[in-house]
């Protein structure tokens, strides 16, 4: 496996493998790896010749008051891991690579971003949509895989690179959940054990949801009030959003009649947790 840091060696390694007619696939990341990113990683090694990672955590998708400073790092054991899962390139810039002094150029999507998590993160997705097309004009790749969980970062992927014409597929890997049916995530790192407890239930809501939905519940007001009543009942636990909308738009709906996305934000203490479902009626 080999890990670049440079811009120049990357995209070059890129211009080869292409003129040697091998498929790239891509798996960007913030590094912290788990089972999740991994999942990813096996899906992507499925799409391709050549499988490229990236490791950067890019400080333009961090408003000034959130984590960029304690977000989790671990360079060593992610590449020990990612070693393991079959990448054959890790791509590992610098901040200073990636925005330069002077730097001023961004990309941002117009409605997309107003929904779910850009409401209350407004830099977030115009700093992953500029971070991500950088990285795909350095690896160049085929075929990129992106995780559900982050349902909205998929979406709004998707739509940036069929409004843009860039030449790569875009795969959803399935959301990864630990035994007990917590969504992975990095920053389940920052969890007391109280909290961790507590944080099932984000997954837990969504069950009972699905399964009020098989009943042949369609009101998106019961459904919210079923999902809010089992979250509050935890003092540690702030709602940020329990959204109900159409998975292509995020335009919030009123009745199921079709699949809808379910997705929930919520704090406990500083740390923000996520979760979706696709919900069929
Ligand atoms: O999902 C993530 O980890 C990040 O948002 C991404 C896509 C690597 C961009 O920084």
């Amino acid at each position: 496996m080999d890990v670049i840091g440079s811009i120049q060696e990357m995209q070059s390694l890129s211009n080869t493998l292409r003129q040697e007619g091998k498929r790239i696939a891509f798996v960007p990341t913030m590094g912290f790896l788990h089972d999740g990113h991994l999942s990813l990683m096996r899906e992507a090694k499925k799409h391709a010749d050549v499988l490229v990672t990236s490791i950067f955590v890019n400080p333009a998708q961090f408003g000034p008051s959130e984590d960029l400073d304690a977000y989790p790092r671990a360079m060593e054991s992610d590449l020990a891991k990612s070693k393991e899962v079959g990448v054959d390139v890790v791509f590992t810039p610098t901040n200073d690579q990636i925005y330069p002094d002077g730097y001023e150029t961004y990309v941002q999507l117009e409605t997309l971003p107003n929904h779910l998590c850009g409401l209350s993160r407004p830099v977030f997705f115009k700093g992953i949509t500029t971070v991500v097309t950088k990285l795909f004009n350095i690896i160049k790749p085929h075929v990129a895989v992106f995780g559900e969980k982050d349902f909205q970062q998929l979406a709004i992927i998707r739509r940036m690179v069929k409004d843009l014409n860039m030449d790569v597929e875009i795969l959803g890997g399935t959301l990864i959940r630990e035994a007990d049916g917590l969504a992975m995530s990095s920053r389940n790192a920052y969890l007391t054990e109280p909290q961790r407890k507590e944080a099932l239930r984000l997954s837990q809501s969504l069950d009972k949801v699905r399964d009020r939905v098989a009943q042949g519940e369609t009101s998106v007001a019961a459904l919210r009030t079923l999902a809010e009543k089992h979250l509050t009942e935890c003092p540690m636990i702030q709602i940020d959003y329990i959204s109900l909308c159409n998975p292509e738009t995020l335009d919030e709906v009123e009745t199921l009649t079709g699949p809808t996305l379910m997705a929930l934000a919520v704090t406990m203490g500083a740390t923000r947790l996520i979760d979706n479902r696709v919900l069929v009626p």
